[in-house]
């Protein structure tokens, strides 16, 4: 099996680092406290919930993931609610009676899933009065269970997308009231979680610890691929670990994929030409994908964003020397592009760090502009 995972997350063996991360949410889920974490794309999210899922199971404690990004309103909403709760408790007989006895006045249905062939539970709610009722009623139901029930709500910024306007007060409100449910709130949209927590108008203002996930470490990252390697006999040296985390940018997703690949080529002596070879290939296969991106932006903005690929990092690009360099016209152009970009997450501010920059978010485009 190929020990570098690069879409889902299976047990700790495959996982890296991330203890402090880990502890601090165990730590907050046992003190009975509410936890938000943003975290650029792809940096690994999802797995770190997964990974503190996975630890809890042994603890008796229940773990419901709920991933919002595909929801339009509340009424998906709530139906991914109840329908996570639903196939969280078929497994316990008494349990499910009662789930049933309190979801039967909501008129469930049940069907089934077509490709993954699940149940799916949906509400028959047509009244926008009677959610505001449903989500108190669900997750009161979960909290007189007097089991620790955590719920991790991942993409949650999506709330702010809905077109009803209390979803934040509602949620609040009916999280504030629980005595054995807790949740983890977490997102990949820096401005509009920004917006959700960290307003002093806003509901949630002062509601949740924070915690923050920034890149892993390369020491650390470096140490796990030696091992994952050298567990199935591949050689590779100290420097060529370290082209892979440079080719990467240690960002997760990039990391994992690039080393997915090398280990898939088979080849048991890894080299740095190796290593090169199998990047291009990456790039070659995602090349339609990045012609396509030039086609939805600008020729402006695509000189701005090959740019920024060419510094890899800039912490002024209003500097004259930067817009100079790159034939990039006036500042006010520079910040109208910057501002697109930003906006269709192709670039990507770093505010996480003593000195704020920006980058090109894919690294595997920001490679590819590079070589182009
Ligand atoms: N600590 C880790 N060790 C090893 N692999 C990891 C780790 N964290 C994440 N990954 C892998 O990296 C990939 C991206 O991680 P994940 O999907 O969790 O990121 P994300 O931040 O949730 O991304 P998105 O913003 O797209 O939802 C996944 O395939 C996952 O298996
Ligand atoms: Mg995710």
């Amino acid at each position: 099996m190929n020990p570098f995972l690069i879409n889902n997350y299976l047990s700790p063996d495959y996982f890296c680092d991330r203890e402090s991360e880990t502890k601090t949410l165990l730590d907050n889920i046992h003190n009975q406290s509410n936890t938000v974490f943003f975290a650029q794309r792809r940096v690994g999210k999802t797995a770190l919930i997964q990974h503190v899922f996975y630890l809890l199971k042994k603890k008796e404690i229940t773990s419901i993931y709920i991933d919002i990004y595909a929801t339009q309103n509340l009424k998906d909403f709530t139906n991914q609610l109840a329908n996570s709760i639903y196939n969280i408790f078929p497994e316990n007989k008494s349990m499910s009676k009662r789930f049933w006895e309190a979801i039967k006045l909501l008129r469930p249905i049940i069907s089934v899933d077509e490709i993954s062939g699940t149940p799916q539970l949906s509400l028959d709610i047509t009244q926008n009065k009677q959610f505001e009722k449903t989500i108190p009623q669900l997750l009161h139901f979960l909290d007189v269970q007097n089991i620790k029930t955590v719920i991790a709500i991942d993409e949650f910024q999506q709330i702010l997308n809905y077109p009803e306007k209390n979803v934040e007060a509602l949620l609040r409100t009916s999280i504030q009231q629980l005595k054995n449910v807790h949740f983890v709130f977490c997102g990949s949209n820096q401005k509009m979680m920004h917006h959700i927590f960290n307003s002093a108008k806003r509901p949630f203002y002062a509601s949740t610890k924070n915690i923050t996930l920034q890149k892993i470490d390369s020491t650390i990252y470096a140490h796990f691929i030696k091992e994952q390697f050298e567990k199935h006999k591949f050689k590779i040296n100290t420097n060529d670990i370290e082209l892979i985390l440079e080719l990467s940018d240690s960002h997760t997703y990039y990391t994992q994929r690039l080393c997915h690949e090398i280990f898939a080529n088979g080849i048991k002596t890894i080299t740095a030409d190796s290593i090169l070879q199998t990047i291009n290939h990456i790039l070659l296969d995602n090349e339609g994908v990045y012609f396509q991106y030039r086609n939805l932006i600008t020729p402006a903005q695509w000189n701005l964003l090959k740019a920024i690929a060419i510094e890899h990092k800039i912490e002024q690009p209003y500097a004259q020397k930067f817009m100079y360099k790159h034939n990039l016209g006036t500042s006010a152009n520079v910040k109208r592009g910057i501002e697109a970009l930003v906006e269709k997450e192709m670039i990507y501010y770093n505010t996480g760090v003593a000195k704020p920059y920006y980058e090109v978010y894919d690294k595997f485009l920001m490679r590819w502009l590079q070589y182009k």
